[in-house]
């Protein structure tokens, strides 16, 4: 009763300060959420008409739009990753939990920590994310590439991208990379897909699915980890359980974690960036057909569709202590939030930046993040994204969006549809909603 009736206080001081927002801050654009959802860029180029970091009292903080400024903020460790030493946020969020139990501050992982841990945890990492390694995967990603779409549905013609390609490769990459069994594939991704229900503040059930996933699947990494310490493996657990930096390892603990942590963050983000990618050519016919004349600008092809459509869309971090940036007085434990979609499209770092050019020189993005946290997987999913295009557009060379309603998942945080029917030779009409 006392928890439903802190909810719905805040609920109201929510749509107070979103005015407040709208009207003094200039932090949010007043188009109607699903518009919002629909083209986040509108949103972002409003906002950046009002100032390139802007107070944000619906967030208790500050959102940062400019590309320079969020490059920076991604690398000034006067901002940190680590919820737990904002006292504010981690009981909001303990409260927003049924059962008062978050997953990433309970368990943080390193994309959650500051330096030393953070620094310490990282060069081990890296030792599983060896370039080599990843490069020798390519005729792996070829392989089931070919798979997926050989599930294509020959008498209807049809295929859906994010379903039968985009979904299933990260996952069979994710399990190749990990060397986890096969026959276990459908149930770490039911797991990573339920464990993304942590971050779903406001509902319950999504958020205690997700706990409960992140529960098992620390079981599930304990018994894999004791398997392949007797049995050693060139894989990336393989290679965690041996890796060591000046007479150090990995705890078991910082194990479970980064295999959690490996298995989204590798997972959803891939995903996005396929299904996207296909999208974006598709809706712009002309740069796919140059593509198709010259595959020799994949490479920045994929890039562009990066900066274009980026997948995660922000970051949080939160100020360590009183401070100055870019002349904004920003305070102890304040949210500030780099704002990837808009920082990629701001036009002092991309000349013309809401058109999608595969041939656009000096492409800024930061949708792999900036400074210390850079994504340590970004080899690979380019590497999957290159690989799947190629393949995809080499065997259905007049590949058209099929007739359908686009739905486009409502979490702010990542950018990505449901469905994404395509089919061999017709074109169709292509309506867009949100998610409910
Ligand atoms: C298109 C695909 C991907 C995108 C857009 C993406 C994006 C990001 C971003 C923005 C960060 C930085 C977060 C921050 O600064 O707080 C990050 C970190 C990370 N990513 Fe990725 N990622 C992708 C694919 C992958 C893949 C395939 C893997 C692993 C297989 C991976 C593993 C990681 C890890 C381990 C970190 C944490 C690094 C750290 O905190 O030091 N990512 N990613």
């Amino acid at each position: 009763m006392k928890r439903k009736l802190l909810l719905a206080l805040g609920q109201f001081a929510f749509s107070i300060l979103r005015r407040v927002d709208y009207y003094i801050t200039g932090s949010n654009s007043g188009l109607p959420p699903e518009e919002e959802i629909r083209d986040p860029y509108k949103v972002w180029k409003i906002l950046r008409s009002n100032g390139r970091i802007l107070r944000s009292y619906t967030n208790r903080g500050w959102m940062v739009l400019g590309f320079e400024e969020a490059q920076q903020l991604f690398k000034d460790t006067r901002f940190s990753s680590d919820t737990r030493k904002n006292k504010f946020i981690s009981r909001a969020l303990r409260t927003a939990s049924p059962d008062g139990r978050v997953t990433f501050l309970d368990h943080p992982t390193l994309l959650q920590l500051d330096p030393p841990d953070h620094t310490r945890i990282r060069k081990l990492v890296n030792h599983g994310f060896n370039h080599k390694y990843i490069l020798s995967m390519e005729p792996r990603i070829a392989g089931i590439v070919n798979d997926c779409i050989n599930s294509c549905d020959a008498a209807t013609g049809q295929f859906d991208i994010v379903q039968q390609l985009a979904k299933p490769l990260p996952a069979m990459v994710i399990a190749e990379l990990l060397g986890l069994p096969s026959e276990d594939l459908q149930y770490f991704q039911d797991m990573s897909s339920r464990l993304l229900g942590v971050t779903a503040i406001g509902n319950d059930e999504a958020i205690r699915q997700g706990t409960i996933a992140s529960d098992e699947l620390i079981d599930y990494f304990e018994k894999v980890i004791a398997d392949k310490k007797s049995n050693p493996s060139q894989d990336l657990i393989g290679r965690l359980i041996v890796a060591e930096e000046e007479g150090d390892r990995l705890t078991v603990d910082e194990m479970y974690s980064t295999c959690v942590l490996v298995l989204v963050a590798g997972h959803e983000t891939t995903t996005r960036l396929i299904s996207n990618g296909v999208y974006t050519l598709l809706q712009h016919r002309d740069q796919l057909e140059m593509l198709k004349r010259n595959p020799e600008l994949m490479s920045n092809a994929v890039e562009e569709m990066l900066r274009y459509e980026p997948p995660v869309q922000l970051m949080p971090r939160y100020a360590l202590g009183d401070m100055e940036f870019y002349g904004k007085k920003i305070k102890k434990n304040q949210l500030i939030v780099p704002i990837i979609a808009s920082a990629n499209r701001d036009p002092t770092a991309n000349e013309n930046p809401d058109v999608f050019d595969i041939t656009r020189k000096n492409i800024k993005h930061i949708s792999f993040g900036y400074g210390p946290h850079l994504c340590l997987g970004l080899n690979l999913a380019r590497l999957e994204a290159k690989v799947a295009f190629n393949i995809l557009f080499e065997r259905f060379p007049n590949l058209t969006l099929a007739d359908q309603e686009i739905v486009w998942t409502p979490i702010p945080l990542v950018r990505g549809m449901k469905n994404l029917i395509v089919n061999l030779n017709e074109g169709g009409s292509v309506k867009q909603r949100q998610d409910q």
